[in-house]
């Protein structure tokens, strides 16, 4: 693990050129748990070298489902044809607590699932009572003891489901513990994220008849079994666009991001356009420009399409330094204001009042040891760090590590002095 290591960054260098974009870190996630529907071979593309993803395919190891994953050419194999578990083990679910949601394939495909109950993380308490209250609607019987879920059900029936909550991960779990079900299954107020789109894409790849991919309702027609050998390419993770636009406008530096797909975030274009940038896209690469004058603006976080809550933390460490006043309302997550606490350390004027942050710009940002407390939060500090006076230490860089496949190398690419080493070790540049 890279709990020791620090990324140090000094600030004050022009940036330029062109970042890659990985593939979705959330994208992979939803399609690889999927991959355990199919009993033919999922051959998934693009999935990125990170910590979660490697987390997942040691949960898969211990199912007894077979994967191959080359980092090199980012392609995974996975072959669930035999499962020889439907229990999942407490200490990897506890790291990477997204892996929950394999509840709703394992069961359908096992007709029984155990998953260590998931706790809350830094930023929100994180229930999964959505994801289970689904469960049940199409037959599952529900038990919790000593913080397993466990999940039963001999044969799912389709239901009519409205959620509460446009919830990724619980219209994900509902989604694939559908695909299974007998019948057609109705979910209303499905969230719209691009990853649960491309979620309904590789299950209608596997033969799946569902309608309504990327809106609030959707229809799925279960199937029997299914058994495909099949290939699918992960969509470019937007989060990481939406970073790298922010890394463009706290520096006023151009950049070039590819792949990109722009409809998968045009709430954070829009907003950032509101701040004086300009976007360009000529196939699927996007042209970054910024002005020097860049506006204050005001955001509210939401569900897809709305401004993504995933990208928050990155948009507030860019308007800490655009004269006037922002303000920033986190609707989705109730504890998503970690990283003001690091960036006021760095000189930031960011007040935060329950979910509201109001930040007034700043001249300038000072270089200082901060610390990462969640993997978007590291993310802001990063951005903040690249025109700091000086140099900034980031500590506990896991976090970031869960989420930015390479992240040291691909800052230097395009020009930032950043550079990852162990706590004690000196860093020369
Ligand atoms: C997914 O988390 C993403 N993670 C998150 O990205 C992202 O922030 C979030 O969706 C919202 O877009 C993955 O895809 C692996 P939710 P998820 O269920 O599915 C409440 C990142 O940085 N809720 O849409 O857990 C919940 O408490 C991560 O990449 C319930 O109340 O998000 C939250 O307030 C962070 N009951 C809200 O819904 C439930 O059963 C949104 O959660 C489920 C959720």
């Amino acid at each position: 693990m890279n709990n020791n290591l620090v990324l140090s960054i000094e600030g004050g260098h022009k940036i330029g050129g062109t970042a890659r974009i990985a593939g979705s870190k959330n994208g992979s996630l939803a399609v690889l748990a999927a991959t355990i529907l199919n009993e033919g071979q999922s051959r998934i593309l693009d999935v990125p070298d990170l910590s979660d993803i490697a987390t997942l395919l040691k949960i898969f190891d211990a199912l007894g489902i077979h994967v191959d994953y080359n980092s090199s050419t980012k392609k995974t194999l996975v072959d669930a044809s035999e499962i020889t578990s439907d229990s999942a083990p407490y200490e990897l679910v506890s790291k990477m607590r997204a892996s929950f949601f394999i509840i709703g394939p394992l069961l359908a495909r096992l007709h029984r699932a155990r998953i260590p109950l998931p706790g809350g993380c830094s930023i929100g308490a994180r229930p999964v009572d959505l994801h289970l209250r689904g469960l049940a609607s199409l037959g599952a019987e529900i038990t919790i003891d000593h913080g397993i879920v466990e999940a039963k059900a001999q044969k799912l029936t389709g239901a009519n489901i409205v959620l509460d909550y446009p919830s990724v991960g619980a219209t994900q779990t509902i989604l694939m513990a559908a695909c299974l079900a007998e019948g057609t299954t109705l979910i209303e107020n499905a969230a719209q994220e691009p990853e649960v789109a491309d979620l309904v894409q590789y299950c209608r790849s596997l033969g799946v008849e569902i309608e309504g991919a990327g809106t609030a309702r959707l229809i799925i027609q279960g199937q029997k079994s299914l058994n495909v050998d099949i290939e699918h390419r992960v969509i470019p993770d937007r989060i990481e666009v939406g970073t790298f636009i922010a890394m463009s406008a706290v520096t006023r530096c151009p950049l070039v991001l590819a792949p990109v797909v722009p409809e998968h975030l045009y709430s954070a274009i829009s907003k950032y356009q509101e701040m004086g940038l300009e976007f360009e896209m000529i196939d699927q690469v996007m042209h970054v420009n910024p002005c020097d004058d860049l506006r204050p603006v005001s955001i509210t976080t939401a569900p897809f399409p709305g401004f993504p809550t995933d990208m928050q933390a990155q948009l507030t460490a860019a308007l800490s330094i655009v004269p006037g006043t922002s303000s920033v309302e986190e609707t989705v997550f109730e504890n998503r204001f970690l990283h003001v606490a690091e960036l006021r350390r760095m000189g930031a004027n960011i007040q935060v009042k329950d979910r509201q942050a109001r930040i007034t710009g700043v001249d300038k940002l000072l270089g200082a040891p901060v610390e990462a407390t969640d993997l978007r939060a590291s993310a802001a500090l990063i951005i903040a760090a690249l025109v700091a006076d000086g140099v900034t230490q980031i500590s506990e860089v896991h976090h970031l590590m869960r989420g930015y496949e390479d992240i040291c190398g691909r800052l230097e690419s395009i020009g930032a002095k950043a550079k990852l080493a162990p706590q004690n070790e000196v860093v020369r540049w």
